[in-house]
């Protein structure tokens, strides 16, 4: 039966279907390298899920086409857009983000375009932002000027379908 409900959903259009992960431990560690995004810059993944709690990080202002969004606020608005849709791609929301990491290399000239596009993202109650962790590195990869990393709840619901 299950099978014959997963043969259809090709069916269906690609946005019915939740996305598969690329590969599951023993111990059931999912990880998402999804093909229509950026190409992980190296030997990591883009997202991975065990238990109740998603995993994203290394999420920087990459377009799908594997170039860097303009410095500034279209490249810290993409950094936070692609962890957003790699949430979306498993249909876990953003106020179910139970905690935001970011890395900047100039505090100051950084932080309140991230704050801009967490209101962007999140709106303006005050209550329902994420926790967060902010801090000022020497350096990223490719010289970029933010990294974000977020973890969610993302509860096995009845009907995932999830190794
Ligand atoms: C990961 O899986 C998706 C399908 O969910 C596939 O399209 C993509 O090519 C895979 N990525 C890699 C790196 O194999
Ligand atoms: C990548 O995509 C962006 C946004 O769509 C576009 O402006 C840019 O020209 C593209 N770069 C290449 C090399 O295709």
């Amino acid at each position: 039966m299950r099978f014959a409900i997963l043969s259809l959903l090709p069916l269906l259009g690609p946005s019915m279907a939740v996305l598969q992960p690329n590969y599951t431990s023993s111990a059931g560690v999912s990880i998402y390298n999804p093909a229509d995004f950026f190409t992980p810059t190296g030997p990591w993944s883009l997202m991975s899920h065990a238990g109740d709690t998603l995993y994203i990080a290394g999420m920087r202002g990459i377009l799908p086409n594997n170039t860097l969004a303009p410095v500034g606020l279209p490249r810290v608005r993409q950094a936070y857009q692609n962890m957003a849709e790699l949430a979306e791609m498993v249909e876990v929301e953003l106020y179910d983000c139970l905690r935001l990491v970011v890395y900047t290399t100039n505090m100051e000239e950084y932080r309140d375009l991230c704050n801009q596009v967490q209101i962007e993202l999140w709106g303006d109650d005050v209550n329902s932002y994420p926790p967060r962790t902010i801090v000022e590195v020497v350096r990223l990869n490719e010289d970029d000027i933010v990294e974000v990393e977020g973890t969610f709840y993302m509860p096995r619901k009845r009907g995932r379908r999830e190794g």
